[in-house]
């Protein structure tokens, strides 16, 4: 009976949400600190919450307790499962608790753990039941007070959420510190540090005249690495403040790196802890993708004090609420520190290369999603980079007033508590005079929508028509789906005279069906359609291959530019496949015109010239060839890089910068330089390798490094041996690097990729106990849609031993790693047989997580 309860998976609903029995207005921590055991005493002031008789339940994990005490004297209690029990007469009351855990041998990387000889916490879901007995929900909202006790030879900083108020030597080399959180937040936001750190420290001063200490904590060594973190800070904050009027609000903000981390960073109350690979920069370790990624998660995690921690989330269904929020917010201010259309191509790839796989898949949910397993498994590109497009959307709707408005509403009336997804919307209704009834359905349909686009043109009495019907596909649970609102921004341009035909519509198309006409189109008109990609869904048209080049050379709308250059390669590829040849003139052409075009930034020519992946290629097959769809990007490369070799090897000199400078000038150069060397190197031409291998071993920076490696490991050269080897040696110490030397292996588009991945899991640096270095090298192979599907079946294999292997350690971040074997619906007989025999595999492993279990029983459905 029991067993067989264990054995089905509990699955919370979001519809079961009731409030919580008990509050806790107030706890206060005391930590004896110790690697491998640690004293933590828990004293909470709890309160009945309505009228019940329920007794007061406090979750665990793994935690037994070794005194519990109710108003200071011995409570009677019991366990239920890993939860405690206690009976309580009245309203208001006193527990303790006392349990000991070893943070040295926490491999999950979930409450109190040990990463480098420091000792740090990761709260967010549930972890904060790891550390101690709580009502581990978000929303439970209370004040801490924080004691740490720790060696102060090891631990000689102890650091902890809010401000400090006091600190003191102990007995035996010790030393405590006592830090308060004046702000009630959840469990989920509760961390410390102690460790041996040093700190890079600023003064930021508030709009409103405040002067906040500014830290950011690394082991000494790495100091000279933060500047570019700290600098991203001070920018956050007062972007923060110019655009959306949200101010700090504590004494002190801190941020410390550790290496070992399962996600990217975490927005703990004043210390947010970081996976070191989002704070550490310098030109020789660190890519300008790597420096746009540190400020793009300092901006992040800091935005959270609002979007997050001032106002939280009711329930974990609402993740959303503060994860898609937070990425628009974030993704705005990246915007601003560079070219917003560059930066709305590089988000608008990495939605398609991950959440609308995700979207139709097995693993599809909606924004909001109603049930789950593990909630772990929801920190997905659904939540946070399609629900970020959700709050795009709205503020497309409202317009930016409207919008600033809505926001503000939305910060004011929800400060200090839990809110939902519905709160949001509500105000966004209320300050923007609108209804949004229909559009609520982004937040409960999953799948992407799909806008076919028909244009017509009735030359003799000047009129165009343009057709629009949507169809939104079934997703798992969800076979039937009503019409969304689609906010499309549509233009018309005249095809001989390249000018617009009226201003720019926005068109929200919220029927299955609707026509638009058009009047006084005297030329044939071109359709420039989801401009600014103003909704996340896939619009097909009847745009020829001439409208494409066209639209990429004179559509005034740079992201329209961009996707009509995309469009026509995909065509061209999609064509190359499916009927065994196509014709590269056009694409050629077309990149012939962008490349000479001087009024373009290079940055966004780097990304126009660019071919789609091979997994969106793969896409928008309805059986996915691996082996076809590389071989015809490869043979597309090789015209693009012969047809245009004089342009290639002119932007490559014309972008040579003689010193490192990280600025949007300096980036878009590199990226160019690059890109060219790419189709240098595709063309087959004979100096191909040596041009790598002299940037290779001339760079300044580690984005010209890499980038002549990348071409390298991609050949047939054996120059890539000898570079692999001085990029080994030059950085073996060096662990954010050495994870680029493994992930660069593992993407190579070499045939023998997946002999070589097997050999370096063998290698003496590789470790699946770190999440950084497992992901650089089974993350990045499970996404070489070349190598992991290779016929015989022995990627399939490989990723599968790794993930059973890995998923006794953390399972966290293997469940994440499951995605591309649950892909196996999109491949032919054969290779879905052998993947479906590994995910079946991994599911009969005893001991197997419930986050493993969750991801793997849903992909086999
Ligand atoms: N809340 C973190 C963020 O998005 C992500 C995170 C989730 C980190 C869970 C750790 C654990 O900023
Ligand atoms: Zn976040």
């Amino acid at each position: 009976m029991i067993d067989a309860l264990a054995a089905t998976p509990h699955v919370t609903r979001r519809e079961d949400y009731r409030e919580p029995d008990w509050l806790v207005p107030e706890i206060t921590l005391d930590f004896e600190l110790d690697p491998a055991a640690t004293r933590v005493r828990a004293t909470l002031s709890v309160t009945r919450n309505g009228n019940h008789d329920r007794p007061l339940r406090l979750d665990g994990d793994g935690l037994t307790p070794l005194s519990v005490k109710a108003d200071g004297t011995d409570a009677v209690y019991e366990m239920d499962g890993p939860a405690l029990v206690v009976a309580l007469p009245g309203d208001d009351h006193i527990i303790e608790t006392e349990v000991e855990i070893a943070p040295e041998r926490n491999t999950q990387l979930m409450g109190l753990y040990a990463s480098g000889g420091n000792l740090c916490t990761q709260c967010e879901a549930e972890g904060f039941r790891r550390i101690t007995f709580f009502p581990d929900r978000p929303d439970v909202l209370s004040k801490y007070r924080v004691k740490m006790t720790a060696d102060k030879a090891r631990f000689p900083v102890l650091l902890a959420n809010g401000d400090p108020v006091a600190q003191g030597d102990a007995a035996d080399g010790k030393h405590w510190a006592e830090w308060h959180d004046p702000f009630p937040k959840p469990c989920y936001l509760f961390a410390l540090v102690a460790g041996d750190l040093a700190a890079n420290t600023a003064t930021f001063t508030t709009l409103s005249g405040r002067a906040v200490k500014l830290g950011i904590w690394v082991r000494t060594a790495d100091l000279p690495k933060t500047d570019h973190a700290l600098h991203a800070l001070k920018l956050s904050m007062a972007w923060d403040e110019k655009v959306y009027g949200r101010e700090y609000d504590l004494d002190v903000f801190n941020i410390v790196a550790v290496d070992d981390f399962n996600f990217g960073a975490m927005e703990n109350k004043g210390l947010n802890i970081f996976n070191s690979r989002y704070i550490l920069a310098d030109p020789d370790t660190a890519t300008d993708y790597d420096y746009d990624a540190v400020a793009a998660v300092v901006a992040h995690e800091y935005f959270h004090n609002w979007s997050g921690n001032r106002v939280t989330c009711r329930d974990w269904f609402q993740l959303s609420l503060k994860e898609g929020f937070t990425v628009y917010r974030d993704q705005g201010f990246s915007a601003d520190q560079g070219s917003e259309a560059v930066k709305r191509i590089e988000d608008v790839r990495g939605l398609r290369a991950a959440q609308f796989p995700e979207d139709s898949g097995p693993l599809a949910h909606p924004v909001r999603p109603d049930e789950y397993v593990e909630i772990s498994n929801f920190y997905t590109a659904t939540i946070y980079n399609k629900g970020a497009e959700v709050i795009r959307m709205m503020a497309t709707i409202l317009g930016p007033q409207k919008f600033r408005a809505a926001t503000d509403l939305y910060f004011q009336r929800f400060d200090g508590t839990a809110a939902t997804c519905e709160d949001f919307v509500a105000c966004m209704e209320e300050a923007g005079g609108t209804d949004l009834t229909q559009f609520r359905r982004w937040y409960s349909q999953a799948g992407t929508p799909r806008v076919t686009a028909t244009l017509e043109h009735e030359a003799g009495d000047g009129r165009a028509h343009l057709k629009l019907r949507q169809s939104v596909p079934p997703t798992p649970g969800q076979p039937d789906k009503a019409p969304m609102v689609l906010p499309l921004r549509i233009k018309l341009f005249g095809s001989q005279t390249a000018t617009p035909v009226g201003e720019e519509q926005l068109v929200l198309l919220s029927d299955g069906d609707a026509q638009l006409s058009f009047e006084g189109v005297t030329e044939r008109p071109v359709l420039s359609i989801n401009r600014g990609f103003s909704a996340p869904v896939i619009v097909d048209t009847n745009r020829s291959a001439a409208d494409l080049a066209f639209l990429s050379a004179h559509d005034d709308d740079p992201f329209a530019r961009y996707e009509a250059m995309q469009q026509l390669m995909l065509d061209t590829l999609v064509a190359a496949v499916t009927q065994g040849r196509a014709d590269h003139g056009p694409v050629i052409e077309a990149v012939a015109n962008t490349l000479a075009d001087p009024a373009l930034d290079k940055a966004f020519v780097a990304e126009a010239v660019l071919l789609p992946s091979d997994s969106f290629i793969g896409d928008q097959l309805p059986v996915v060839d691996p082996e076809a769809i590389f071989q015809k990007r490869e043979a597309l490369r090789r015209d693009l890089g012969k047809a245009l070799e004089q342009q290639w090897r002119a932007a490559y000199d014309a972008a040579k910068v003689n010193r490192f400078e990280y600025s949007p000038a300096g980036k878009g150069a590199r990226r160019l330089r690059t890109v060219s060397l790419g189709y240098i190197n595709a063309s087959g031409a004979p100096d191909g390798a040596d041009l790598a291998f002299a940037q290779f071993e001339g760079a300044d920076n580690m984005t010209d490094r890499q980038g002549g490696l990348t071409s390298l490991v991609n050949s047939a050269s054996d120059k890539r041996i000898a570079a692999l080897d001085i990029f080994y040696n030059r950085y073996a110490d060096n662990a954010l690097v050495l994870d680029k030397w493994f992930q660069t292996q593992a993407l190579a588009t070499r045939e023998d990729t997946a002999e070589a991945v097997e050999a370096l899991a063998l290698h003496r640096d590789f470790t699946l106990a770190n999440p950084n270095r497992a992901r650089a090298l089974v993350g990045a192979f499970a996404v070489n849609q070349r190598a992991f599907h290779s016929g015989d079946g022995r990627g399939y294999r490989f990723v599968a031993d790794q993930l059973i292997a890995l998923d006794k350690l953390n399972p966290q971040t293997a469940a994440k790693l499951v995605p591309p074997l649950g892909r196996w619906k999109r491949f032919d007989a054969a290779r879905a047989a052998k993947m479906r025999a590994e995910l079946e595999r991994i599911l009969a492993t005893p001991g197997l997580s419930k986050d493993m279990t969750e991801q793997v029983s849903k992909s086999l459905e």
